[in-house]
């Protein structure tokens, strides 16, 4: 494992060229190392079809070059330029309502478009020629966010044309598609592939099966499209150069394990208050955490994209200040950016690269914070970074930690969830989030893994939303040893969205021997008391009936059994608090004698190499866990938005 590092986003298209020197030197004295540029510059390199215009880049990269910098060039197909899309007005998306998403901001084309498809080649073939063998180009960015904005799924004609042979693919025959769609259902049944249309538009709920098709074909697509790019990149760069993408934080429209299959590192944009102002958290939570981020919302997404792209991650777009596109844009508390980095690195990232390095006055962005205000004056963050990178100066955090506990994340199971979430509350991304954060609460270090992983090296695995559970998972759970925590929902359908023939929990039932029989579903504001010994909790959302001869260990008031165990497997029927998670999950490591350093409020730890991290979240200082030693950064009691380090003294 290389030293971590620090980088910025650069956009030398926005500034005079006699300001780059400058701004290179500045970069550079300020401790970082690596630049990212170029991924929405596709007009200034290609101003007119084949009129190509590398004079100002080849400047720019010279003048970073000259300064020491390190370059993250990436392609510009996020940004089809005007020429291009007058040219081909095919390219650009349509609506389920089949409006064309025309230009003026940027993502403005389908995944299916193979006209597009071409020019991207020619595009990324073009920058190849001039600066594959760049010895300062270090890594390669492929196009910017695959699918934000809501792009991942399309419904022009191509794309429609192209899902029907994807569905021949999948279903050889017309026949087979209508069995495992179930169409005999409301007289849907299809005579031939090209009868299929995309669905959505439909005057009611469209056939689940048919919208799971599509969110499984556009996820291909997805991945189809950086597929074609990376192996182009692949065949001109000199070994060593690596290739990334920057995925999003809650973001589960395409399989992500896919799409970083072609990828050497995984890098995702991590942007905690604008994420904490848009998600579900209750208002108490996101004033708490208003000005530091939900304590475990970085945390989930670095042990996610180090699970996507097999232990490799970065933060590519780290959040500087106010962000621009939450419903309100709160102002990091000062240190968070500082703290945010080291989580990121405590995690095993090889880098953080801020976004971006001056804020530019006009045009959508004009009110996202950056490095430096619209002047060109210093922003108050660039001390925090400065310290930051002394401290990554003096201190070598060595490999990540091996953790004893998995958590199975998948992406088809978001899906199916959306498509008939049958509780207005239920979301599988959160359920894994919820039991991510009651087992972080314990001081535990995870690994968040795809459900076709190898489970053997772990003594604790959380599986809190896999809605189609195959007999592969089943046998990898069984022959881990380890002890396994399922939640509701869990093999509740078929790879094909039908209720499996035994009953949810399907193929689970050989490890634990209940059927559900119903689903009560919960209004958001009301809770369902749970006593479990001598305390009580909630279930909230999702409250299953289950049909089995085991005992409850926990139930309602009313006698629904929600918690079941038989040998190292335990159930939990229903969506609950927090709390009744932390709980079970804590007997859990004590059965399977994994060390737990509980942790209160907003402070968290995290091990890399022999070192651990405190982390403190939370409106109060916080005390640290009674064994840290030495403190080789931070004092105690640790303060708000503070960061302490000390040598593990379990670590060899
Ligand atoms: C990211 C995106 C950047 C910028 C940033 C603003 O989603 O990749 O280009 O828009 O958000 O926070």
């Amino acid at each position: 494992m290389t030293r971590p590092r620090l980088g910025v986003c650069y956009y030398p298209e926005h500034w005079p060229e006699a300001d780059w020197a400058a701004h290179a030197s500045a970069i550079r004295a300020l401790g970082i190392e690596y630049v990212r540029i170029g991924e929405f510059c596709w007009s200034r390199i290609e101003p007119r079809h084949e009129r190509f215009d590398w004079r100002w880049l080849d400047s720019a990269l010279e003048s970073l070059s000259a300064a020491g910098l390190e370059i993250i060039l990436c392609t510009p197909t996020a940004c089809p330029p005007q020429w291009l899309v007058a040219r081909h007005p095919d390219i650009l998306p349509r609506d389920v309502a089949g409006n064309v998403r025309g230009f003026g901001s940027r993502r403005h084309y389908a995944f299916s478009s193979e006209v597009y498809g071409q020019h991207c080649d020619r595009i990324v073939t073009a920058m190849l020629e001039r600066y594959a063998d760049c010895a300062q180009v270090v890594g390669w960015q492929i196009d910017n966010e695959f699918g934000c904005h809501d792009t991942t799924v399309g419904f022009g004609s191509e794309t429609e044309q192209r899902f029907q042979t994807w569905l021949q693919n999948r279903y050889r025959s017309i026949e087979a598609l209508n069995d495992a769609w179930g169409t005999e259902f409301w007289s849907q049944a299809y005579s031939a592939f090209d009868t299929v249309e995309l669905p959505g538009a439909a005057v009611t709920e469209s056939n689940p099966a048919h919208t799971l098709a599509l969110r499984r074909f556009a996820s291909e697509e997805v991945r189809r499209f950086g597929e074609r790019q990376a192996s182009l990149i692949r065949q001109k760069t000199p070994t060593g150069v690596w290739l990334t993408h920057n995925f999003m934080g809650n973001f589960t429209d395409f399989d992500h394990y896919d799409a970083a299959r072609d990828l050497d590192l995984a890098s995702w944009d991590s942007y905690p208050l604008g994420f904490l102002d848009q998600g579900w958290f209750d208002e108490e939570t996101k004033s708490r955490y208003r000005r530091t981020g939900h304590p475990d919302w970085a945390a989930f997404h670095h042990d996610l994209y180090r699970g996507v792209c097999r232990g490799r991650f970065a933060v590519m777009e780290q959040q500087p200040g106010p962000v621009n596109w939450a419903d309100n844009n709160a102002a990091p508390l000062p240190g968070m950016v500082r703290l945010w980095s080291w989580e990121a690195i405590a995690h095993g990232a090889e880098f953080v690269s801020f976004f971006r390095w001056q804020q530019y006055p006009k045009a959508q962005e004009q009110m996202h914070s950056a490095l430096n205000l619209p002047t060109g004056e210093a922003a108050d963050v660039q001390t925090e970074i400065r310290q930051l990178a002394g401290e990554l100066a003096t201190i070598a955090p060595g490999e990540p930690a091996t953790a004893e506990v998995a958590l199975a994340f998948d992406y088809p199971s978001c899906w199916m969830a959306e498509i008939q979430p049958h509780a207005a509350e239920y979301s599988a991304f959160r359920q894994a989030f919820d039991y991510y954060s009651a087992a972080r609460r314990l001081g535990l270090d995870m690994d968040i893994v795809s459900p076709d992983s190898d489970f053997s090296k772990y003594r604790l695995i959380l599986v809190p939303a896999v809605l189609s559970v195959d007999r592969k998972l089943v046998s990898a759970l069984e022959a881990s040893g380890a002890q396994v925590l399922i939640g509701p929902r869990c093999g509740s359908k078929t790879a094909e969205f039908s209720i499996p023939p035994e009953l949810p929990p399907g193929a689970l039932q050989s490890l634990i021997p209940l059927r559900v029989v119903a689903v009560d579903s919960i209004r958001a504001d009301n809770r369902v008391p749970i006593a479990y010994g001598n305390n009580e909790y909630y279930a909230r959302c999702w409250l299953e009936h289950i049909d089995t001869d085991l005992e409850a260990k926990a139930a309602t008031a009313d006698g629904t059994g929600v918690y079941f165990a038989a040998g190292a497997c335990h159930y939990v029927g229903a969506v609950t608090s927090p709390d009744f998670l932390r709980q079970i999950i804590l007997e859990l490591c004590r059965r399977a004698g994994i060390d737990m350093s509980p942790v209160a409020g907003g402070l968290r730890l995290r091990r890399r190499g022999n070192l651990v991290f405190a982390f403190n979240y939370g409106p109060d200082s916080a005390a640290l866990p009674a064994g840290a030693g030495k403190l080789l950064l931070g004092s105690a009691p640790l303060a708000r938005g503070e960061i302490a380090v000390w040598r593990d003294p379990r670590a060899h």
